[in-house]
């Protein structure tokens, strides 16, 4: 059900890769809702060709970019600002890789070549974003930035590796930058902390079937899916939220404040009593 609550803002999407990404489902709820949209990923990613059906069904236009590049989000804002006859409202930033877990290097005896391309992926890059679309004056006041993280950045979760710290410096990143654009321009800046979600970036988790299983039994409302994520991001954008800024919104069913629940406790007795 459409709401019209994106009805003439405009906003850029980073990190569609394929119709698993958070990202696309964010862009097609953003579509629904009226918002006008540019759509962003690698070059790399771009060579895959699954981002011009998602073009299509939004009728939005692909600027490629690597968001770790200084020149290229210049390029991309600029470009965007063309597109779109000015400013713009909102940006997603669904962006996160790790070397390190890609190729199952474990924490404990890390590449730091690679640690330092995580962190500058998943997090530095949405400082360079930030940074680029202030430096350009590309948002319009009480704009909106949204990036997505996981409670990893708070909570130690087995096998999420060098993530974990990226996220916490995604998060910061956040309200450093969030109080900066918030006090000159009435730009908000938020992260959504969100469930364990079976895309490419996720399914590349270690164990992460074990983990999707072991949140669901543990949210009273069970996993929060990519949809129920768009579904945030599209409040997050819109007029309704204009004096949310600097947070970490957990959208993940009520697992980060969960110790035990019933259901994983009976998984726990289940399994003790058949491996006694
Ligand atoms: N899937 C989960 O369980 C989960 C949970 C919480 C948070 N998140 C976060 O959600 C975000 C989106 O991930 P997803 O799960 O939709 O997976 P995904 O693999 O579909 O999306 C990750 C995207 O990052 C893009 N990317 C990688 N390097 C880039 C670069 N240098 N420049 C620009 N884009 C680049 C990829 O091309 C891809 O589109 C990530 O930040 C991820 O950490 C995911």
């Amino acid at each position: 059900m459409a709401y019209n609550l994106l009805q003439g803002k405009k906003g850029i999407i980073f990190g569609a890769l394929n119709d698993k990404s958070i990202a696309w489902r964010v862009a097609l709820r953003a579509h629904e809702e009226g918002a006008s949209l540019v759509l962003t990923n690698t070059p790399v990613a771009m060579r895959m060709g699954e981002i011009n059906t998602l073009s299509a069904a939004c009728n939005a236009p692909v600027i490629p970019a690597d968001a770790t590049r200084i020149e290229e989000m210049e390029d991309l804002i600029r470009k965007s600002m063309e597109h779109f006859g000015g400013k713009f409202d909102f940006v997603l930033h669904s962006i996160g890789m790790s070397p390190n877990v890609r190729k199952g290097v474990p924490y404990d005896d890390i590449n730091y070549d690679y640690y330092l391309k995580t962190l500058d992926i998943s997090a530095l890059s949405f400082h360079k974003v930030i940074q680029v679309c202030r430096k350009l004056d590309a948002l319009n006041e009480w704009g909106s930035i949204v990036a997505l993280s996981y409670v990893a950045a708070q909570r130690t979760l087995f096998g999420y590796n060098d993530m974990a710290d990226a996220k916490a410096v995604l998060e910061s990143i956040a309200r450093s930058f969030g109080y900066i654009y918030g006090r000159e321009k009435r730009i908000r800046i938020n992260t959504i902390s969100q469930s364990p979600t079976m895309t490419t970036a996720g399914s590349g988790v270690k164990g992460m079937d074990s983990l999707i299983d072991f949140t669901e039994r543990m949210s009273p409302l069970g996993n929060a899916n990519a949809d129920d994520c768009a579904d945030y991001c599209i409040t997050l954008f819109s007029d309704l939220t204009r004096k949310v800024t600097m947070q970490n919104l957990y959208h993940d069913g009520g697992f980060s404040s969960m110790g035990m629940s019933e259901k994983a406790m009976n998984q726990y007795d289940k399994s003790f009593r058949e491996c006694p």
